[in-house]
């Protein structure tokens, strides 16, 4: 062959994000997309890269992210690039940027105040006008973003802790009608959240309406993840039934002591259920969580770190035991004056998170925070994790099925076409890293690393990171769904 390409990629060691085996072979770039896959002796290039000792695989994708203003205040989208990441799941747990058609609180209502603190940045009264933002000034990673209940309430509601009457159902309705229009993928929510838990299931049902005939989905952080995990699933699957579209169970876990061990029965849950709707479901790979402070959250847990807080920032960093010893009261006390903040909240057990990591149908999604003073490691960290910890450390699983869990399995659920797979036609978002180093450098006390053995990402044919640095360049694109039906046949 004299084929002449702009990128060939020699010598790989091609994992495809299928689960397949890897086999030895070259990959050929033409534009944004792969033109070839296989021996490719004679052919040229604009650019040779000699991947010897490496393994090309799809470019990851973060099922569940909170970016939605990362890719605009922060286009290289460094936390994710340097773990291989090339495309972003956004809109998560019920919070989204858009729509916001009237000035938000002040100060903003938690955890809305995990993507922007201040508020300036939830200023796109349409998620049309949002997604024209991100499509004038990418970022370097694509997105895919979701529609977020708790910031439908916030735009539509006072009350937040009632339910919503039919006329405020009917005005987020149509403000779901008007996101999945302008691109969005679904809706997400966050039942667990104060500006939701007022929310009853029905209230749920209806505003997800418009996802059925618009191929969405529902994605969500549920009610309760402890004692009631059980009630929350049964509800996730209700509200799959009753609008008629796949399920994606957020961040699958079991918290507080009391549940330790009950991933054996979540799981058996969800296997059985998927025999008869869509259910998909995804998974950090640490034992602690991390979201807004709040006391109840704090009070089954077995350690507390604060991770920001804007009354009393010099305490970023610190464990909640160490502050209250400080300034002396009750924790209680201490949080309210912390408030506004976040926290890591170590809270699960060992054993389920490597349960739910190994489970097949289990996708990677980091759920880090941005914008946190001192975030959880998720943030930096996930892939490499899970590739080096839990595959090539723990053999919890290969580094094929690791690598589907994070490229063809996350396509094939959120309905991204050619995207997640190496093969040709394919778009050229790829991760080359090196099996025998790529790990976690991010830790709980210095959170903030890129990752090792990450040698090159590309997105859409362009390279995003070299060299343990991010190349400036900006080729993201906003994608949309492809439902099953118009899915092309793989
Ligand atoms: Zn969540
Ligand atoms: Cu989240």
């Amino acid at each position: 062959m004299t084929d002449h390409f702009d990128v060939i990629i020699r010598n790989a060691s091609i994992v495809d994000g299928t689960g397949a085996n890897r086999f030895e072979g070259d990959v050929a770039i033409k534009g944004d997309r792969i033109a070839h896959v296989g021996g490719l002796k004679d052919a040229t290039a604009e650019m040779v890269i000699d991947a010897s000792g490496l393994v090309v695989a799809p470019g990851f994708i973060d099922a569940h992210t909170h970016d939605d203003r990362l890719l605009l205040s922060d286009p290289d989208m460094s936390p994710k690039v340097s773990q291989g990441v090339t495309t972003i799941i956004g809109g998560n747990c019920g919070i989204s940027l858009a729509p916001m058609p009237r000035p938000i609180p002040n100060p903003v209502t938690p955890p809305l105040n995990l993507l922007d603190e201040d508020g300036r940045w939830y200023r796109f009264a349409t998620f049309a006008d949002y997604v024209a933002e991100l499509e004038a000034h990418p970022a370097a990673t694509n997105c895919a973003m979701l529609v977020g209940h708790s910031t439908l309430r916030v735009a539509t509601m006072d009350d937040l802790a009632q339910p919503a009457s039919p006329e405020q159902i009917a005005a987020m309705r149509a403000m779901v009608v008007e996101a999945l229009g302008a691109g969005a993928i679904g809706v997400s929510t966050g039942l667990a959240y104060a500006p939701a838990i007022g929310s009853p299931t029905e209230e749920v049902i209806e505003i997800c309406q418009p996802l059925r005939d618009r191929g969405g989905l529902y994605c969500t952080h549920m009610r309760d993840e402890g004692d009631m995990v059980v009630e929350s699933l049964n509800e996730t699957f209700r509200i799959g039934r009753d609008v008629g579209v796949p399920v994606v169970i957020s961040h699958h876990k079991v918290v507080g002591a009391k549940n330790f061990g009950r991933s054996a029965e979540t799981l058996k849950l969800i296997e059985c259920q998927m025999a008869t709707q869509e259910i998909c479901l995804d998974c950090y790979p640490y034992a602690a969580s991390s979201t807004i402070l709040a006391p109840h959250l704090a009070a089954n847990a077995t350690r507390v770190t604060v991770t920001w807080s804007q009354s009393l920032p010099e305490f970023a960093g610190w464990d909640l035991t160490e502050i209250v010893k400080k300034l002396g009261g009750t924790q209680e006390d201490v949080i309210q004056r912390l408030l506004p903040a976040g926290a890591v909240y170590y809270r699960m057990d060992e054993g389920d998170v490597e349960r739910i990591l190994a489970f097949d149908q289990t996708m990677i999604g980091s759920d880090g925070l941005p914008h946190d003073e001192k975030p959880h490691p998720r943030l930096w960290g996930t892939f490499p994790r899970v590739l080096g910890h839990y595959s090539r450390r723990r053999g919890l699983f290969s580094l094929e099925t690791a690598i589907h869990k994070m490229t063809g399995l996350t396509a094939r659920n959120f309905g991204l076409a050619d995207r997640g797979v190496v093969r040709e036609g394919a778009f050229a978002d790829l991760a080359i890293i090196n099996p025998e180093t790529v790990d976690e450098v991010a830790t709980y006390d210095r959170p903030i690393a890129p990752s090792r053995g990450i040698e090159m990402v590309i997105v859409n044919g362009e390279i995003v990171w070299k060299d343990g640095k991010p190349s400036g360049r900006r080729p993201g694109r906003v994608l949309r769904r492809d439902a099953p039906d118009s899915q092309p046949p793989r």
